[in-house]
């Protein structure tokens, strides 16, 4: 009999609990040393499991990144035979093609080291643009799971009378399938990106609603969320909601979003953060079952 075990890294504890609870698997933690010089040490908790399940979430992505290669080493050297990556926030994947000649494609970069590394990889919304499966990025058995119906259930349970807004036109099709699911309707705009901290955002013309819920898959200096928010209320919306799946904040983001009036502003608990309210284990556990069988 094939035997799976879930190994969690202690930064993404609190996931892997949820997904231990929603799957029934055994739960060990990968020990984490770091040498004086910033090189990590690795050590996996036998037994590894015929079938290891590594489970670490990759915000801060370049240590991480390092540490979870190790990991798969670790796992294969302790017997497993099969190592699934489930990391519920997958860096890198904006990085999608050369923006500016000198440039690193950098996702197939990443996708390759993981694609070496792990036999699958489960993610949840991965920033897929000019590819449309994961598995384009990353060459093995690679799945992004959507978060649209987690999503779209909070929408629907904390008003009904909202309207969904995508800042930008690569929203569009999630952002259409929460408002369906959701029945609200939705629109998106255009957004110019001027630098790392500067977007120009627009709309159309607002259909009549009191409040809008801004949709995004990531947060990270919150000018997309800010500028947007700032946007709506100048079109008329009395209160603007924002709704992100990866809570990834770089310095100075949270400020940045509050001072432009969103009330509320809540997560998905991809990434450990106190926004995080909407759980995404569950989500992971149905296609990693899946998968087992
Ligand atoms: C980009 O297209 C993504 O969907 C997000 O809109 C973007 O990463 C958000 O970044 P920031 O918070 O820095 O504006």
């Amino acid at each position: 009999m094939t035997t799976c075990r879930l190994h969690a890294f202690p930064d993404t504890e609190a996931f892997a609990r949820h997904l231990r609870r929603a799957t029934g698997l055994g739960l060990a933690q990968v020990a984490l040393h770091h040498f004086p010089d910033g090189e990590s040490l690795i050590r996996i908790k036998p037994p590894a499991g015929d079938h290891a399940i590594l489970v670490r979430s990759l915000h801060d992505p370049n240590t991480k990144l390092i540490e979870t290669l190790l990991a798969a080493d670790a796992l294969r050297r302790a017997g497993a035979r099969r190592v699934t990556l489930v990391a519920p926030y997958l860096p890198y994947m904006r990085q999608d093609t050369v923006f500016t000649p000198g440039e690193p494609i950098s996702q197939k970069v990443i996708g390759s080291c993981l694609a070496n590394a792990f036999d699958r990889v489960l993610t949840i919304e991965a920033h897929l643009h000019r590819v449309s499966r994961l598995s384009e990025a990353i060459s093995c058995r690679a799945q992004s799971v959507s978060a649209v119906p987690a999503i779209a259930a909070w929408v629907k349970r904390t008003n009904t009378n909202t309207l969904v807004v995508g800042p930008d036109e690569e929203s569009a099709s999630w952002v259409r399938g929460i408002a369906r699911a959701a029945q609200v309707p939705w629109i998106v705009g255009r957004k110019e990106r001027l630098g790392d901290h500067r977007v120009r955002i627009s709309f159309p013309l607002l259909p009549s609603s009191s409040r809008a819920v801004i949709i995004d898959d990531i947060a990270s200096s919150g000018a997309t969320l800010a500028v947007a928010a700032r946007t709506l209320r100048r079109q008329g919306i009395a209160t603007v909601e924002a709704v992100i799946v990866h809570a990834i904040f770089a310095p100075g983001a949270l400020t940045r979003i509050h001072c432009a009036g969103i009330r509320t502003l809540v997560s998905c608990d991809t990434v450990p953060h106190s926004t995080n309210a909407i759980p995404s284990a569950p989500l992971v556990a149905t296609s990693l079952m899946r998968g087992l069988r």
